[in-house]
C-alpha cells in the first residue's frame, strides 16, 4: 500500500523544550503529580488535550486580520453563521466563548429541577451543567462502550432499549432532550453510526423529546461513517455531516476541536422560539448575539476552520495519524482502548498497572510516570475525573480507568508519534516500578483540574 503524508506543508515552527529527567522530577512534584498543573514550558510533547491546541492555517491567520470587531452586527458573525448553516445545516447560531458556554445556555433553557438527560456517556462539563440546573444525567450508551477491549465499529451508539426504558420509567415529560455526543470522548473517541442517529431521532420524535448533539468532534465521527458504514464510502464528508445533523434539533459545539481554532464555540438550533429565548440568555452570560463570547477575529478564524475541517483530505490524515500511534502500541501489546478512536489513544491503566488499586489512582500515576520518562504529557480520565456521587458522596468508580494521549490537529508529525510510542513501550516493560498516589487536595467540582497528589 502506498503511503500518504500530511495534506499541508509547514510555514512556521515553534521550538520545543527538552528538560532533563531531574528537572522533570522537580516539575512533577511542583505540579502535585497532576499533569494539568504542569507548566507547558516543562513539557516536551503535549498530548494533554486536542482542545484549543490545533495549528491554524495561513488562511485562518489571515482571517484574524480581517475580523470585524463591531459590537453589533459584525461581518465576521455573518461569516460564522453562514459557515454553520452551510456545513452543519442549522438555522440559528449563537456564538459562545467555548463549548461549555453553549452547554450552560442549553442546560438553563431546557432543564427543570428533577429532569433526566440521557446521553451516550457523559463529558465532564456537560454533565456538570446538567446537574447545576437540577437535572440527572443517565447513561444510555451501549454496554460495550464500557469494555475497553470490545472491537465494535460504532462503540458510541445509544442503546435504544435503555432509552426506551428511561422514557417508560420517568415519562417523556421529564426528559427535555437527549444529549448525543459525536464522537464519545470518554469512551475513547468512539463514533456513533448514522443508523443509530436516525433511530434515536425517530424514537424521540414519537415522544416529543428533542435531540441535541454535542458536535465537538463531529467531523471525526463523519469520517468513521465514511470508512465503516455501508453506503457512505463514496460520499463526501460534507454530505455525511449534513445528514448527521438532519437527525437532530440543534447542537452545542466546542470550536476548539473540529473547528480548528484555539478558542470559541456555539449553540445552534432550528426552533425559532428556542432561539429567541437563547438570544435573551446569551447576553447575560456571553455577550451580544452577534459576538457571544468571541472577538470578531476569532469568529472569522472559526468560520474558515469549519470549512477546512470538512475537507476529506484533512480528516483522513487526522484519523490516520491517531491510528498510526495506536497501531504501534497495539503491536507492542500495550493495553489500549480498542478500536482506536478519533482524537486520542487511551491507555487502559487498570490493565497497565494491575498492582495499583483504583482508589490509588492508577491512571493519574501512569500519566505522571510517562511525563517523568519522556516529557510527554497525557491526561487522567478515570476515577479522579469521574468525581463523587451527588447523593452518597462516594467516589464514582468508572469501569474505564485511562490515560488519554490526545493528538492536537496539524501540530505534531509522525516522528513525534514514534517518540511517544517508544516511551510508552519502555514504561510498560518496567511497569512494576510505578506506585500509586494519594490525594492531598480535592476541589469540590471538576476536581481533576486542580487536585494535588503525593506518591505512596
Ligand atoms: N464536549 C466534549 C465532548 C468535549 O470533549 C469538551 C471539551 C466539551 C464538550 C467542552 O468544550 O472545552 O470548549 O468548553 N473537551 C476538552 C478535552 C476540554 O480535553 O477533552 P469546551
Amino acid at each position: 500500500k502506498r503511503r500518504t503524508a500530511e495534506p499541508y506543508k509547514i510555514k512556521a515552527v515553534e521550538p520545543l523544550n527538552m528538560l532533563s529527567r531531574e528537572e522533570r522530577e522537580q516539575a512533577l512534584k511542583r505540579a502535585g503529580y497532576n499533569t494539568f498543573l504542569l507548566d507547558s514550558e516543562d513539557v516536551y510533547i503535549d498530548l494533554l488535550t486536542d482542545s484549543g491546541t490545533s495549528a491554524m492555517s495561513d488562511q485562518q491567520w489571515g482571517a484574524l486580520m480581517v475580523g470585524d470587531e463591531a459590537y453589533a452586527g459584525s461581518k465576521s458573525w455573518y461569516r460564522l453563521r453562514d459557515a454553520v448553516q452551510e456545513i452543519y445545516g442549522y438555522q440559528y447560531v449563537l456564538p459562545t466563548h467555548q463549548g461549555r458556554g453553549a452547554e450552560n445556555l442549553l442546560s438553563q433553557l431546557m432543564i427543570k429541577e428533577g429532569d433526566y438527560i440521557p446521553g451516550n456517556m457523559y463529558f465532564t462539563t456537560t454533565r456538570a451543567h446538567q446537574e447545576l440546573n437540577g437535572g440527572t444525567f443517565v447513561d444510555v450508551i451501549i454496554d460495550e462502550a464500557h469494555d475497553s477491549s470490545a472491537e465494535l465499529d460504532f462503540k458510541g451508539d445509544i442503546d435504544l432499549t435503555k432509552l426506551q426504558k428511561l422514557i417508560d420509567d420517568v415519562g417523556a415529560e421529564r426528559i427535555p432532550y437527549v444529549c448525543l455526543a459525536v464522537t464519545v470522548n470518554m469512551a475513547g473517541g468512539q463514533p456513533v453510526s448514522m443508523a443509530n442517529m436516525r433511530e434515536v431521532y425517530e424514537l424521540c420524535q414519537r415522544y416529543g423529546i428533542s435531540v441535541f448533539y454535542d458536535a465537538t468532534r463531529c467531523v471525526e465521527n463523519a469520517y468513521f461513517i465514511k470508512e465503516r458504514e455501508e453506503g457512505y464510502q463514496d460520499q463526501s464528508i460534507r454530505n455525511i455531516l449534513k445528514e448527521m445533523f438532519s437527525y437532530s434539533d440543534g447542537c452545542t459545539m466546542s470550536g476548539k476541536k473540529d473547528a480548528l481554532v484555539n478558542i470559541g464555540g456555539f449553540l445552534a438550533m432550528n426552533d425559532e422560539e428556542l432561539y429567541i429565548r437563547s438570544r435573551e440568555l446569551v447576553v447575560v452570560y456571553e455577550g451580544m448575539p452577534t459576538y457571544g463570547g468571541m472577538a470578531g477575529r476569532d469568529m472569522e478564524a472559526m468560520a474558515q476552520g469549519i470549512y477546512e475541517a470538512a475537507d476529506d483530505h484533512f480528516i483522513e490524515h487526522r484519523i490516520h495519524q491517531v491510528r498510526y500511534l495506536g497501531d504501534q502500541l497495539i503491536e507492542a501489546g500495550i493495553p489500549v482502548v480498542r478500536p482506536i478512536g478519533g482524537h486520542a489513544i487511551f491507555l487502559d491503566a487498570k490493565a497497565f498497572l494491575p498492582h495499583i488499586p483504583q482508589d490509588q489512582f492508577p491512571a493519574q500515576a501512569l500519566a505522571g510516570a510517562l511525563y517523568l520518562d519522556s516529557g510527554v504529557r497525557g491526561m487522567e480520565r478515570g476515577i479522579v475525573s469521574a468525581g463523587r456521587n451527588k447523593e452518597t458522596g462516594e467516589n464514582n468508580k468508572p469501569k474505564l480507568e485511562m490515560v488519554r494521549l490526545t493528538i492536537p490537529r496539524r501540530v505534531y508529525t509522525n516522528n513525534h508519534m514514534d517518540v511517544v510510542a517508544d516511551s510508552v513501550i519502555e514504561l510498560f516493560e518496567k511497569r512494576d516500578q510505578i506506585t500509586g498516589l494519594q490525594m492531598e487536595y480535592e476541589p469540590p467540582t471538576l476536581r481533576f483540574f486542580n487536585a494535588r497528589f503525593s506518591p505512596l
